[in-house]
């Protein structure tokens, strides 16, 4: 995934195309590159790295252009060098272009290309796209009879049609310095409209800072922006009437507010999540007495329930995780066979064709190509079957607006606000607010649970927000000062049971990616299978022992760890008897039921990943190799 922005306007563009990649680096530091036109020239400086290389490299070029693209990147095709950098251009370095996505159809149109004379400098699959609009130009100048009085539209709308695969992009040419054309096919891109000038970014938080008047393109659209005004077509050259929406972010949503870094602020930002959650999820004046409806309103009409035999979810990272623990909640409370599937697996070996079954997709983003690809098979191959057979599909994610929303007739906003670190923390916390609330409307729908049960675990998730706190309290020290510990380790093993496997699995994902330090998670009752041969002295392990059904199914299992040397750090709210005996360090956690616990249990886990990847002197928000959301395959 890369980040794109672009301006055409008043102002002087640099420094703007500057502040909004900062915004969007997030999505990928391979390389940056900005692109501005001035006295009939294209000026595009690039850079290997991060953005502030390319700070530096433009800090003495002080362009007064007021017209540009910008885009940060996450390697796909070529390598992450200053050639392979965008904006990439034409033979005659007359037009940028800003490109997020892939081009599947780019072998064969560079061949294509090259036979009539275009030299390309780059290994990427984009660098097709500024040489396809110049040979359209061509034409367009010399035969043109287009109805749109742009001919650099025009060429643009023409070359889009020939690319295959899923896009955005941002356009300027020397010879139309008023314009800028923006496109969407698949990948993300809005519009922002100012006073006399316009932006296009990759995601709202690029331009924030200068309007919250948005137009986010559709697929299969592409937009004109000059300082009159802007213009949206569609790929066959129809005018589309479209309007702005005002965002109701707020810019400082996009700072770190005295936080080192973004992760830390999101972790700290989870107590406010969980209550936004409550509070939209939930009818929190429900009781037994008054259950003539259910306590839940997520939106989702009984009828789109009605008869469901089992549930499938495909999801991808931390998002599998979380339905892993979705898994546990519709099975225990709804009574409803759920499996869950890495959406890269599923799209290759789909589960047999079951009737009234709901297909879940869960993705912060929304983009996960291997997600939306794995929903898309869903839908196509159960498209006009018998209705019992049709696809039935709900989307879980943070980004209400981004492609996912296309795709699932029904949707679960999970609230938890723009998330900037690569390492997801808050939406994490916010999907598990969606799946307790979606097995809880589903076991009151099905009355698969006693009312008296259902306002009990009510009421334990109204105390959640508090007990987060108290963990965040007493968890800050400790976490630090066991990242001071184990700041060097190369191995780390994490272990739960049950409802708290998949936070072993979430709390080795955390430390791996951001420390670059080797963890696995396992079932606890898993080590004695063979992984327990990988400890020794050396070889630290979590234990997350949460008082319920396995809690001294766990304490064995981290007895068996510390019989081989390891040491033992403990999760749990316990603090005496033989949890005191067996943890070497104890990592208190509120008490809550086992069912709720996973929602505080994570949160030691995520600060011990946060400070041992800080005390390595990482770079946490942006991990290397990472980006924000892979919508490549
Ligand atoms: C999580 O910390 C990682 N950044 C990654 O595993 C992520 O969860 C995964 O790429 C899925 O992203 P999505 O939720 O946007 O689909």
């Amino acid at each position: 995934m890369c980040g794109i922005v672009g301006y055409v306007g008043t102002q002087t563009a640099t420094e703007i195309l500057l502040s909004g990649l900062e915004k969007l680096e997030y999505r990928g530091y391979d390389s940056a590159g900005v692109a501005t036109i001035w006295e009939d020239e294209v000026n595009c400086v690039r850079a290997k790295g991060k953005l502030s290389n390319l700070r530096s490299k433009l800090e003495h070029l002080q362009s007064p252009a007021q017209i540009g693209i910008g885009h940060t990147r996450w390697a796909t095709h070529g390598k992450p060098e200053e050639y392979n950098a965008h904006p990439h251009m034409d033979t005659a370095m007359r037009i940028a272009v800003a490109v997020n996505g892939i081009i599947e159809n780019y072998s064969k149109l560079r061949e294509e290309l090259k036979q009539q004379g275009y030299q390309f400098r780059s290994d990427t699959d984009v660098e097709v796209i500024p040489h396809l609009i110049a040979q359209f130009l061509k034409e367009e100048i010399a035969f043109g009879q287009s109805n749109s009085d742009s001919v650099f539209l025009e060429a643009v709308r023409k070359a889009v049609n020939e690319l295959q695969g899923a896009f955005a992009i941002a356009i300027i040419s020397a010879d139309y310095p008023d314009e800028l054309i923006v496109v969407r096919q698949q990948a993300p891109i809005v519009i922002g409209f100012g006073q006399g000038e316009f932006f296009c970014a990759s995601d709202t938080p690029a331009i924030i800072s200068h309007t919250k008047a948005v137009l986010p393109l559709e697929n299969g659209e592409l937009a004109r922006l000059t300082p009159l005004g802007v213009e949206v077509y569609n790929f066959a050259g129809q005018r589309l009437k479209k309007h702005p929406r005002l965002l109701s972010l707020n810019p400082m949503m996009v700072e770190k507010q005295g936080f080192k870094h973004f992760m830390l602020k999101e972790i700290y930002e989870q107590p406010g999540v969980v209550r936004a959650c409550l509070e939209a999820y939930f009818n929190t004046d429900w009781h037994p007495g008054n259950s003539s409806r259910s306590p839940i309103n997520i939106g989702l009409a009984s009828e789109f329930y009605a008869d469901i035999e089992q549930i499938h979810i495909v999801a991808c990272g931390t998002s599998w995780h979380a339905a892993l623990i979705g898994k546990y909640l519709l099975e225990q409370l709804a009574q409803i066979p759920t499996q869950v599937h890495y959406a890269s697996e599923f799209r290759y070996a789909p589960s047999p064709l079951t009737p009234n079954t709901l297909t879940i997709g869960v993705t912060q983003s929304g983009e996960t190509a291997d997600t939306l690809a794995a929903l898309a098979m869903e839908q196509e191959r159960r498209q006009g079957r018998e209705p019992k057979y049709q696809a039935r599909l709900l989307g879980i994610t943070n980004r209400p607006e981004s492609s996912l929303g296309y795709m699932v007739s029904h949707m679960i906003n999970t609230l938890a606000g723009i998330e900037i670190g690569v390492a997801a923390t808050k939406t994490f916390i916010a999907q598990l607010m969606a799946f307790y609330a979606l097995a809880l409307d589903l076991a009151y729908s099905r009355q698969t649970l006693p009312l008296e049960n259902l306002e009990d675990i009510l009421k334990g998730l109204r105390q959640i927000p508090k007990e987060m706190e108290a963990t965040l309290e007493s968890q800050e020290k400790l976490t630090e000062q066991l990242a001071h510990e184990f700041a060097e380790t190369q191995d780390f093993i994490f272990l739960g049971r049950g409802i708290n496997f998949p936070i072993a699995l979430e709390g080795a994902l955390k430390l791996k990616e951001i420390s670059y330090i080797h963890a696995e998670g396992y079932p606890a009752g898993e080590m004695k299978h063979g992984p327990i041969a990988l400890l020794d002295a050396k070889v630290p392990v979590v234990a997350i022992a949460v008082p319920g059904s396995v809690y001294e199914k766990v304490i064995s299992n981290a007895q068996e760890a510390k019989a081989r040397d390891s040491r033992l750090i403990g999760v749990t709210p316990v603090k005496d008897g033989e949890a005191a005996e067996i943890f070497n360090d104890l990592v208190p956690v509120s008490f809550v039921d086992e069912l709720l616990s996973p929602i505080l249990t994570v949160v030691p886990l995520q600060l011990l990943a946060y400070h041992i990847a800080a005390r390595r002197g990482l770079d946490v928000d942006q991990p290397r190799n990472l980006a924000k959301s892979v919508t490549v395959e």
